[in-house]
């Protein structure tokens, strides 16, 4: 199955293409735009800037997406006329996306039809006005090239990551994403071991979630506050670190373990001996805030130590309560994903606690947003269910809420006034 995927749902667009049958996967393209740069003066993700920039840059980005002769055959078509009735249809698809819709009609509506099985696109949950933008281009794709739109959940994009964790893929991670977006690299793709359970832990989300099998999930726990990655921007906002705070932690954090530096302070792992899988990390983050103010200035020792601390709090808490969600569902295998699990110390914890055979962390170059994952986890719904395949996807909806729990569902979940 050939698959051009679309993700937009936070502050990266980006674009796959591949070629899958479950157990081979062909990256033909994948390019990943991240506006962290634009969004750091901010000291998080400013959304309506966010859809603005994903507006802006779809169209670029599928033209370098599109330069693989193998998918797109330039040489050989003629390009084609678009009926009124298509350009009607796009026209109303983009219309609220009028510099997409302008860059569209300029450029992508010439080539001719690519050899694509359908268009994958992120549908939640994120940033709606961002998610919507990558919709609309998926369905006025639809639309031009008569294909079907397959809906992904963005963290089933996260869990199929896990799928490309072996130590043969993960040599290669630094070729996931090339220049001009072309590369033609094969990858095995990994045979999940069910029941499993997934940590995902990024900037939006972090749970536990059990994965009887793919579209079968029930979310073990949840965090009740922030999540992981949010606490790791926001401790770093305190040690007046810059955005995104996560990486720039770390980097403190193993620099304090290496020379021995430890925290002015202690803090408590946060809800370790609560009796159930859920997180909390507000408090922590608090507490770094409180303690740190006491203090006053703070020097690069103290601030090294302060990170390690932070870091290693949050680590065993995560590493603590995926021990006891895979002792109590008897789960073969641990799942890691999510732009936290680029963590180094994590990592190694994991590694350490569960051993290599037990878990599958996503490759660290997968482990943000990105559209490969997207491509991979559309491909799996094809499969266990048909019907997300969109022959007509005037329905589908963003839904910034969406949850793993309802796999199925496209639109909206819009309440009964009368309730
Ligand atoms: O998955 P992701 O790219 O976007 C969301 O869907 O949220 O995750 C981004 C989050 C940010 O909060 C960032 O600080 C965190 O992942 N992050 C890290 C590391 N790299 C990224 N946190 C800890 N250690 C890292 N090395
Ligand atoms: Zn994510």
């Amino acid at each position: 199955m050939r698959i051009l995927a679309i993700e937009t749902s936070c502050d990266e667009t980006s674009l796959a293409i591949i070629e899958t049958d479950g157990k081979q996967l062909t990256v033909y393209s994948h390019i990943i735009l991240s506006q962290i740069d634009l969004h750091r003066q901010y000291g998080g993700v400013f959304p309506s800037l966010a859809k603005r920039e994903h507006s802006r840059n779809l169209v670029p980005l599928l033209e370098r997406a599109a330069q693989d002769p193998g998918i797109f055959n330039f040489q050989f078509s003629i390009s084609k006329e678009i009926s009124n009735d298509q350009k009607e249809k796009i026209e109303k698809t983009l219309e609220r996306e009028p510099e997409l819709l302008e860059q569209f009609l300029d450029k992508i509506v010439e080539w001719p039809k690519p050899k694509l099985d359908a268009i994958a696109v992120t549908h939640g949950p994120g940033l709606e006005p961002a998610l919507w933008t990558g919709i609309n281009l998926a369905k006025a794709l639809s639309a031009l090239w008569d294909l079907p739109v397959i809906p992904v959940d963005h963290m089933e994009g996260h869990i199929a990551s896990t799928q490309l964790s072996g130590d043969e893929n993960s040599k290669l991670n630094s070729k996931f994403q090339t220049e001009n977006g072309k590369n033609f690299l094969e990858f095995d793709i990994g045979n999940l071991e069910f029941p499993a359970v997934a940590l995902l832990v990024s900037g939006g989300h972090t749970e536990l979630v059990l994965m009887k099998d793919w579209g079968q999930y029930q979310i073990l726990g949840r965090t009740l506050d922030d999540a992981a990655g949010e606490a790791f921007d926001k401790a770093a906002r305190v040690l007046d670190l810059s955005y995104p705070g996560g990486p720039e932690i770390s980097k403190l954090a193993n620099r304090a373990r290496q020379s021995g530096l430890s925290s002015p302070f202690p803090l408590t792992r946060p809800m370790l001996n609560s009796d159930d899988l859920q997180f909390s990390f507000s408090g922590i983050k608090t507490s770094v805030k409180v303690q740190t103010d006491r203090l006053g200035e703070l020097n690069a020792e103290q601030k090294a130590g302060i990170a390690r601390e932070f870091e290693e709090a949050v680590v065993d808490t995560l590493v603590a309560k995926s021990e006891t969600a895979l002792d109590e569902t008897g789960a073969q295998e641990l799942l890691v994903a999510g732009g936290v699990s680029a963590n180094r110390f994590l990592r190694e914890r994991l590694e350490d606690t569960f051993g290599l055979k037990r878990i599958r962390i996503s490759p660290p170059s997968l482990s943000g947003d990105n559209a490969l994952m997207i491509a991979l986890a559309a491909y799996r719904r094809a499969e266990y269910a048909p019907e997300l395949i969109l022959n007509d996807p005037a329905p589908l909806a963003a839904n910034g809420q969406l949850s793993l729990e309802e796999p199925r569902r496209i639109n909206k979940q819009v309440q009964d006034p009368d309730s």
